[in-house]
């Protein structure tokens, strides 16, 4: 069988057997089945899910990472090789990013003694859940690197082209669950409590204004409320209202800026108003980071391979390698699905006849890294 068939036919048992965070065991086995098959070396680092692997000796030590987890979503499509796990459905394209890093790896692997040092594949687990990164880093699995390598496929660049950004290209997210506390009363008595209703409400109006008037209109920043919940009935003021959303920033002072002001405004609203607030912060992983001389690289290899490049306008969706840029430098590269639905969308499905390119296209970019950074 050729490459590019072989390719297309891992990537249909991916799809076909999508996993969730932290549960990729058939996936991992799979993958450590197809390496072993292939005399790749395995690196032993203690992952429950997910797994490491060597091509090469000696430093430097470049990495490429492909995430392999799947999104709890009903599948609507009409593939033959469709999910065959209830209510899972690989609809992120992580199963294609699996299948064009295994292609780079055997395409690496022909050439092995001719690297001028190691590529390291991090087949990572959960990365939506998120927290993946993380745990990959915990294991020591990128100790020794030089940079590290990763992409996302995203139906927002033209097909058959390169999205290669420098700095951010996804973003920092947070979520925030405020809870404005007042005290509960009759409905036809409302000065004999305090109303969270009404303070909940400005504060949804008031935040429109933080990337509106705070936020510098050169960069993009999100905040969305996406979750409100008060009271249960018609007659009965209550007690507490619950606001719940995200931010999404590109930058370390944005999301500190955009986190200061909402915690401002609702602590602030609530106090007008005779209200006390209690907020719950929880930090998602911050925007990506590429370096200049890997986003540098990243466009010559294409320029070389004759494939199109652009810069794309950035994705504020969150991604868990920014976790690795903190510690290495490294890139993060958009791939186009070609015409499709977005991300995390039942009848997502990525282009499969950009699986080989985009693996010739990481083998060389690995190769080139080792030569180059
Ligand atoms: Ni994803």
């Amino acid at each position: 069988m050729n490459m590019e068939a072989y390719l297309k036919e891992e990537y249909e048992w991916f799809h076909t057997h999508p996993e969730l965070s932290y549960e990729e065991e058939a996936t991992t086995e799979h993958i450590r089945s197809v390496l072993k098959r292939a005399g790749v070396r395995l690196a032993e680092y203690p992952l429950k899910t997910g797994l490491v692997a060597e091509i090469g000796a000696g430093e430097p030590i470049v990495a490429l990472r492909t995430d392999i987890d799947a999104l709890p979503v009903e599948e609507h499509t009409d593939l033959p090789h469709a999910s065959k796990h209830k209510g899972k459905m690989h609809a992120c394209g992580h199963d294609f990013h699996m299948a064009a890093v295994l292609g780079a790896t055997l395409l690496l692997k022909e050439q092995e003694k001719k690297l001028r040092g190691t590529v390291r594949l991090i087949f990572q687990p959960a990365e939506e859940a998120p927290g993946g990164a993380r745990v990959v880093m915990d294991t020591g699995a990128l100790e020794g690197i030089r940079a590290i390598f990763g992409f996302h496929v995203v139906p927002f660049v033209e097909k058959g082209t390169l999205g290669i950004k420098e700095g951010a290209v996804t973003a920092g997210v947070d979520r925030f669950v405020l809870r404005f506390r007042g005290k509960g009363t009759h409905a036809a008595a409302p000065d004999a409590g305090l109303d969270a209703i009404p303070v909940a409400s400005e504060f949804v109006l008031a935040a429109q204004n933080i990337v509106s008037r705070r936020v510098s209109p050169f960069s993009p920043a999100v905040v969305s409320v996406t979750h409100l919940e008060a009271g249960n009935t018609w007659n009965v003021i209550p007690e507490t209202a619950l606001v719940e959303g995200t931010t999404r920033t590109m930058g370390r002072e944005d999301r500190a800026l955009v986190r200061e002001a909402l915690c401002t405004l609702a602590e602030h609203i609530a106090k007008a108003h005779g209200l006390t607030v209690e907020i719950d912060w929880h930090e998602g992983p911050p925007a990506t980071a590429n370096e200049t001389d890997c986003i540098a690289l990243a466009r010559r290899v294409a320029e070389r391979k004759g494939i199109p490049w652009v810069t794309p306008p950035g994705w504020m969706a969150g991604e868990d390698f920014a976790y690795y840029q903190e510690k290495y430098k490294g890139a993060f590269l958009l791939v186009s699905t070609g015409d499709t639905v977005a991300n995390h969308n039942p009848k997502f499905h990525a282009d499969e006849g950009a699986i080989l390119p985009t693996a010739e296209y990481l083998a060389e970019l690995m190769t080139e890294a080792l030569r180059e950074l």
